[in-house]
């Protein structure tokens, strides 16, 4: 249209330059439209989770737990996640004495890492009692009881952070010779060392990568910090090498040392050091015994059996 003399030179300038200035604007209140919905949507959620009530609160008698000796005692213990469900558990009677090392083994799936969820109350049990220096739990402060566990998880969670952030999250004020005071206990310090920036290296969701076993010994140094006289650990079900393996092994033996501990074992090691293994069936605990015990057993079964 220039070339033909319709429009002019200075008209396509100016018509451009107006077209900028008029689609600035209106790009600027799409973005913040844009912007507006995903904050607003956010801020839903953020508010949405804050008003979820905990299904487990403190009784109104409830009373702090002090001075834990850590023996625990299932009576007649059933359990359902939800109303219509089948029981995962069905008339539980175990007793642990403090300072016990007991393994727990049994088909997966049949409710290991259930039946040591209901320890720290993570879900309350639908019929029975568990009780904790002949303390029914239920009547217990949360807060108190939770202190005076440490939990090792099957998958263990790492938060985004340092590595010492991720230590000393398990109990919050502790000082750095602390932290790697627990992390030289949980055979940690030495990897952890090695890693870029020592204790302050970022492990987040684009920091360094860490093994299994890497993982799961800075949880179990968590749980030295924490220093519970009741522990927990679910052994992972992922394979680690055997060298990992080993290491780990050591560190849940130094730190089981003096505890009530419960270790849902996947692994031979763990079981044949344990002083008291349960054996979980469909049929709640069926045998009881030390390695040796049950083993003998066995072979009298065979025995029957020829
Ligand atoms: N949060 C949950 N809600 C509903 N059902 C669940 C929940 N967690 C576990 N279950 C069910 O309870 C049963 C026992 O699960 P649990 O995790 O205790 O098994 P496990 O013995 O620890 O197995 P594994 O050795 O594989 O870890 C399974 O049938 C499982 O599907
Ligand atoms: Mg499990």
């Amino acid at each position: 249209m220039v070339t033909r003399e319709i429009v002019s030179v200075t008209d396509l300038v100016t018509f451009l330059l107006y077209i900028n200035v008029f689609t600035d604007p209106v790009k600027t209140l799409i973005d913040f439209t844009e912007q507006f919905q995903n904050g607003y949507s956010g801020y839903e959620r953020f508010i949405g989770m804050l008003d979820v009530m905990p299904d487990i609160e403190d009784a109104k008698d409830a009373e702090p737990l002090e001075q834990v000796q850590g023996n625990i005692c299932f009576q007649d213990v059933s359990f359902r996640y939800e109303k219509e469900h089948d029981a995962v558990l069905q008339h539980i009677n175990l007793e642990v004495p403090a300072g016990k090392y007991v393994a727990l083994v049994g088909p997966s799936g049949i409710g290991k890492s259930t039946l040591c969820s209901l320890i720290p109350r993570f879900y309350e049990v639908t019929d029975g009692r568990i009780t904790v220096d002949g303390k029914d739990i239920r009547r217990l402060q949360l807060k108190s009881l939770r202190d005076n566990i440490g939990v090792v998880q099957q998958d263990v969670y790492l938060f985004a952070g340092t590595v010492y952030d991720n230590i000393a999250y398990g109990r919050p004020g502790a000082s750095r010779e602390e932290v790697m005071e627990a992390a030289k206990n949980a055979n940690a310090h030495t990897f952890i060392m090695e890693l870029p920036h020592g204790y302050d290296t970022d492990i987040g969701q684009r920091g360094v990568k860490l093994s299994g076993g890497q993982k799961q010994r800075l949880s179990i140094a968590r749980v030295f910090l924490k220093n519970p006289p009741i522990l927990i650990f679910d052994e992972a079900t992922s394979a680690l090498d055997n060298e990992s393996e080993k290491v780990v092994q050591e560190s849940l033996e130094k730190l089981a040392a003096n505890r009530t501990t419960f270790v849902i074992a996947h692994r031979l090691t763990t079981i044949r050091n344990a002083q008291q293994i349960l054996v979980l069936t469909e049929q709640g605990i069926e045998e009881q015994g030390t390695h040796e015990e049950l083993l003998e057993k066995m072979v009298f079964m065979q025995a029957c059996i020829i």
